[in-house]
């Protein structure tokens, strides 16, 4: 029997057994089997039945003691089973609506179903029919463009992506995630259906996003959805990075192409989705920024005070949570300057004091991101660039051992004043505990109790608390 060590999960029999007493066929399909073929671990199993989809589900869940859930409106049952996620659908032979997604469905068989998938790669089938059970029904090909790694629809092109057109932002995604390379007429196809993809949900547009951010070589994912005019309807702030201006012979970077590269660096080092998010977004500023200054050259300053403020209206744009993960994004984003600007200036324990206090428990990941931006095509450059960053790190470490600044609490409450100088919740608080934190970031005086109730005092004196106690 073919393929029998890839439907080793003994559902596949129980599903195989359901069907036949219902008397209807039934095939594993989709990406379950296309990640068997490439050795990858997929978590789903989709089931696709020649008749009613939720009724072999229901029968299916019943035998393994499951619980069914229902989507009639899709005409779709799912249920867990052995940490596995097993979705079951009917064949059909669907036909889109221009202005929707929704299709409009009519039952068909595994072939009509296979034609109306997205990619050749995604149309392969294992049958679950006993007499030929792991049989694989493959009428596109697909194996072969899985082999070749070739990215191509089932049908016309033009076809298949109208029928949905989140598949041209998923054709890119694959690309991107497995290397593979998305044929000619295909790669034509979306350039020219980008309009539709206007009746797409934005949440299901940054889902792919992610996936294309996650994958090993994102620069991969961005470059297509450039090429193919996806980017400006998607990320316009990424897609006008792009370009280089010239005056007096004098050019800038091309900052698409630098964003790609660190994006890229950051992949290397670490699979954080949302320090991706950063490294993709770190010089959105720059556009807005840029300027010509004939003694200095090109310059953009504040880019990274501007590109932060810009971070809530894109997450707001693709819909993505306003919570935490922006405000993380933004403020790598915002602080991305910091740990380069300390190797260019003299690295003084109060300049890391200070860092480390506005970076928190981010700074690793700051420094990641720091550490990728350094880009060049000159590779001396980067040398010597990475040599002084490696003494920043180094005296991070030194100061953060020796003042414990990361999550920096000050040493001096407001009760602790309120009960030493008996006064109610003032203002006269708030600047003591700022002029105690601001001694300890400057190294006046250490990150100490005794040494900052000192502090406490000569301040409060200053400012007419002193004798109110006494
Ligand atoms: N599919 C499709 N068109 C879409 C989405 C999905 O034809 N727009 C089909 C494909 O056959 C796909 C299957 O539905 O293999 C399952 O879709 P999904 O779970 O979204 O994707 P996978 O291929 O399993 O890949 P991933 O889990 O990486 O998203």
């Amino acid at each position: 029997m073919q393929n029998i060590e890839f439907l080793g999960n003994d559902i596949f029999r129980i599903v195989s057994q359901v069907a036949k007493e219902s008397g209807v066929r039934a095939y594993v399909i989709g990406g379950y089997v296309r990640d068997c073929f490439l050795g990858r671990h997929c978590k789903d199993i989709d089931i696709v039945v020649e008749g009613s989809g939720i009724e072999i589900a229901a029968k299916a869940a019943a035998k393994v003691g499951s619980k069914l859930s229902v989507f009639k409106r899709f005409g779709t049952a799912m249920f867990k089973y052995k940490g596995m996620e097993i979705e079951f659908v009917g064949a059909r032979k669907e036909s889109y609506r221009s202005d929707s997604r929704n299709p409009i469905v009519e039952n068909g068989t595994l072939e009509d179903d296979q034609k109306r998938r997205d990619f050749t790669i995604n149309a392969l089938a294992f049958s679950l029919q006993e007499e030929d059970f792991g049989n694989l029904v493959d009428p596109f090909n697909g194996v072969k463009d899985l082999q070749a790694g070739l990215i191509r629809t089932p049908l016309d092109p033009d076809t298949t992506y109208s029928d949905d057109p989140l598949r041209m932002i998923r054709a890119i995604r694959f690309a991107s995630q497995l290397s593979f390379t998305i044929v000619p007429e295909s790669l034509a196809s979306i350039a020219r259906n980008k309009e539709r993809l206007g009746i797409l949900s934005r949440e299901r547009i940054s889902d792919e996003l992610h996936k294309i951010l996650l994958s090993p070589k994102p620069s991969v994912g961005f470059k297509l959805l450039e090429q193919t005019g996806l980017l400006p309807k998607i990320l316009p702030q990424i897609s006008n990075l792009k370009g280089v201006e010239m005056v007096d012979g004098k050019g800038h970077k091309d900052n698409f192409a630098h964003t790609l590269q660190v994006v890229d660096n950051v992949a290397e080092k670490s699979d954080n989705l949302w320090l991706r998010w950063a490294a993709l977004l770190h010089d959105i500023g720059k556009p807005q920024t840029k300027r010509f200054e004939p003694s200095v050259g090109w310059t953009f300053h504040s880019h990274d005070y501007i590109g932060a403020k810009m971070v809530p209206g894109i997450f707001k744009q693709l819909k993505m949570p306003l919570n935490e993960k922006m405000k993380y994004v933004q403020k790598l984003v915002q602080l991305h300057l910091r740990p380069i600007a300390l190797v260019q200036d003299e690295v003084t324990d109060s300049a890391i004091r200070r860092l480390l206090f506005d970076a928190g428990d981010d700074i690793d990941d700051l420094m990641t991101l720091c550490e990728a931006d350094i880009t060049s095509k000159n590779d001396k450059v980067v040398i010597k660039h990475k040599n002084n960053f490696a003494l920043v790190k180094q005296k991070l470490v030194e100061v953060e051992e020796k003042d414990a600044i990361r999550n920096f609490k000050n040493p001096i409450t407001g009760e602790m004043i309120m009960a030493r100088y008996n006064i109610p919740p003032c203002r006269e608080i708030g600047e003591i505990k700022e002029y105690i934190k601001n001694a300890i970031l400057d190294g006046k005086i250490e990150n100490d109790v005794n040494q900052a109730y000192a502090l406490m005092e000569q301040k409060a004196a200053e400012i007419g608390l002193g004798d109110a106690s006494l």
